[in-house]
Parts: C-alpha cells; sequence; structure tokens
C-alpha cells in the first residue's frame, strides 16, 4: 500500500457512442479522480501514470476495469496487419464449439484474424478462409505466414453468396459480417445467411458478429415470421419450417381457401430464413468506438430445398 501512496494515476473514460448524456463523460472523469485522490493521496498524471483506471459507459451499466498488462490483451506478435480485435476472434471461435476434425469457415474473412484465433487454440481441425477482396486476401496471406498457420488455413477468392462448396459440407461457421463504411452487406444478410444455411451440415454451428442495426434487422424478420405463423399453430419457431415441407404444402394447397392461398404464397416467398437455424445465444460486445452483437445459430435439421450432396 506504500507503494500505491506514491502511484500517479489516470483515469480514462470511454462510452457507447449512443450513450444518452455524453457530457457524463467528462465528469465521471472528474469525480473519480478527485476521489481517489483524496481517498489515498494518489497523484493525477495523464502522461505517465503508473496506475490506469478504465471506465466504459453505457445507458444500462458501466464496467470499471484496471489493465493488469502494459500491453493490450488483443495483441498478438503474429499479426502482421491488424483487422478484427483478436480478443472478440477467440470468443467467437470459442463459442463455435469446434471438434476435433471439424471443417470450419470464414466465408467473409478479410485479413484472417477469427481463422487464425481458431486454428491456434483449436489445432485439430481444417480451416477454410474466403473473401472478394484480394487486398485482404493478401493481408491474410501474411498473417497466416508469420503465424506458421499455412498449411492449416487455406484461402479462396469466392463470393460468400456463391460458395462453391458442398451442401451440408461444413461443420463451423464463424464471420465478421461487414457493417462499416468500408465493406457493408445491408440487406444482402438475407442471402448470405442462406447460402451459410446451406452448406453447413446438421448439427453445425454458426457464430455471427452483427452490428447493432443487422441485429435488430434479423431479430425484426424473424419475429415477423413467427408472428405470421403463431396464430396457426405455436410460436415455436422450430415449426416454422413446416411450411416449406413438401407434403405439407401440398396439404394445405388442397384444404385452403384462394386468399389464404395467396397470403401462404407470400410467406413462402419470403424464404424462412430461420427455417433450419435456430438462434442458441446472443451477446453484446463493445469494439471500442461501436458496439456489436455475437450471434450463435444452430442448423436443427436439413431443409427441403436442399439436397445432401
Ligand atoms: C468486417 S471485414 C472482416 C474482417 C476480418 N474479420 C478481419 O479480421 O480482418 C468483412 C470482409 O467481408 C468481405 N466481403 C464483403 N463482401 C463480401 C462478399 N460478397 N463475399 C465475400 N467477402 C465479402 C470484405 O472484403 C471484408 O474483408
Amino acid at each position: 500500500m506504500n507503494h500505491m501512496k506514491r502511484s500517479v494515476v489516470s483515469v480514462a473514460v470511454s462510452r457507447c457512442p449512443r450513450t444518452s448524456v455524453p457530457e457524463m463523460k467528462g465528469e465521471v472523469g472528474r469525480v473519480i479522480g478527485i476521489a481517489l485522490i483524496k481517498q489515498f493521496g494518489w497523484k493525477a498524471d495523464l502522461r505517465n501514470p503508473s496506475l490506469e483506471i478504465f471506465i466504459h459507459l453505457n445507458d444500462i451499466y458501466s464496467v470499471v476495469g484496471i489493465p493488469v498488462f502494459r500491453l493490450p490483451l488483443a495483441s498478438r506478435a503474429y499479426i502482421k496487419v491488424a483487422g478484427l480485435r483478436s480478443t472478440i476472434a477467440w470468443t467467437m471461435a470459442s463459442l463455435a464449439e469446434i471438434n476435433v476434425g471439424a471443417v470450419v469457415l470464414d466465408p467473409m474473412c478479410g485479413l484472417g484474424t477469427i481463422l487464425l484465433e481458431a486454428a491456434k487454440e483449436w489445432p485439430n481441425a481444417s480451416y477454410l478462409g474466403a473473401d472478394v477482396s484480394d487486398s485482404q486476401l493478401l493481408g491474410a496471406f501474411d498473417n497466416l505466414k508469420s503465424a506458421g498457420l499455412m498449411d492449416r488455413i487455406e484461402l479462396f477468392k469466392f463470393c460468400v453468396t456463391e460458395l462453391p462448396l458442398l451442401s451440408q459440407s461444413v461443420d463451423v461457421i464463424i464471420s465478421d459480417v461487414p457493417f462499416g463504411k468500408k465493406f457493408k452487406l445491408g440487406k444482402d444478410i438475407k442471402s448470405v445467411l442462406h447460402e451459410m444455411e446451406r452448406v453447413l451440415c446438421v448439427g453445425g454451428t454458426i457464430v455471427l458478429l452483427l452490428s447493432e442495426d443487422l441485429h435488430k434487422y434479423l431479430q425484426d424478420y424473424k419475429e415477423s415470421n413467427i408472428t405470421w405463423n403463431s396464430s396457426k399453430d405455436s410460436t415455436d419457431e422450430f415449426k416454422i419450417v413446416k411450411y416449406v415441407n413438401a407434403e405439407e404444402k401440398n396439404r394445405i394447397q388442397e384444404n385452403v381457401s384462394s386468399s389464404f392461398q395467396d397470403v401462404r404464397q407470400e410467406c413462402l416467398d419470403k424464404r424462412p430464413l430461420f427455417g433450419t437455424l435456430v438462434q442458441m445465444e446472443c451477446h453484446k460486445v463493445s469494439l471500442g468506438r461501436t458496439e456489436a452483437f455475437i450471434s450463435k445459430y444452430k442448423k436443427i435439421h436439413a431443409s427441403e430445398l436442399q439436397q445432401p450432396s
């Protein structure tokens, strides 16, 4: 504690950009700084503190932390060109249930951070990365080389909506869905998910990093499908897929009135995004300046529209 009495301290406050009271940021830093100085007799030094205190604010909670290491936890000696924060990439991989012998795909791999983190931690699996951008693939290649993982991760130039992979040939998909100014996907997310659903085997896992907007868009889309079905059956997502089963389709077609058929057709045209994909968990994470969601899905059975190859 003697050492602590001589300490110089800095308090850094960050806040989620959408926090409703932006001016609180400076005020919180000031109040906490003064309290520490009064309580412990520490001095404030923003340039060369021996102790840093980080406070992250949003509208619901605040996180107070004291970094244990000088280097950020996310820094990796083997990453030559930095992409997604490595700690987020590792967390996504740890949720994905990568078993021995699994085929793991990141179809929008960018600089390959997710594949690198996964292949380092779960070495007994095969890893595939795809991207449409030559420069991103070149960066990923540099990272793989630097990490010594060239023999364990294969890179390809493919579009995520037209993967030249057999249906149900992949066990795990992990991806950081583009949402910034540089790479944007918008409503194409539905075709992205359909292609992921096609190549994923039954029982397989998808873990996605989604912007707040994309997350909300998918939640709304899912809820609109559930509402339509719940008036006739149950709110259980699992049962939604009934409406695309051939047998069920024929049975309904024989019995329903033409007006109901129109409504049903409209819903079938919507293609059930979550027909075979069930959301298992969802976690809000901070990316520093923005917040995002890690969303995990499982494929519960084969789609009628897919022919297992
Ligand atoms: C958010 S970045 C991924 C960053 C990556 N996790 C990393 O650590 O570098 C999204 C990536 O999606 C790629 N992308 C955008 N549209 C695509 C498409 N249609 N098919 C495949 N990749 C695509 C972009 O080139 C970009 O590299």
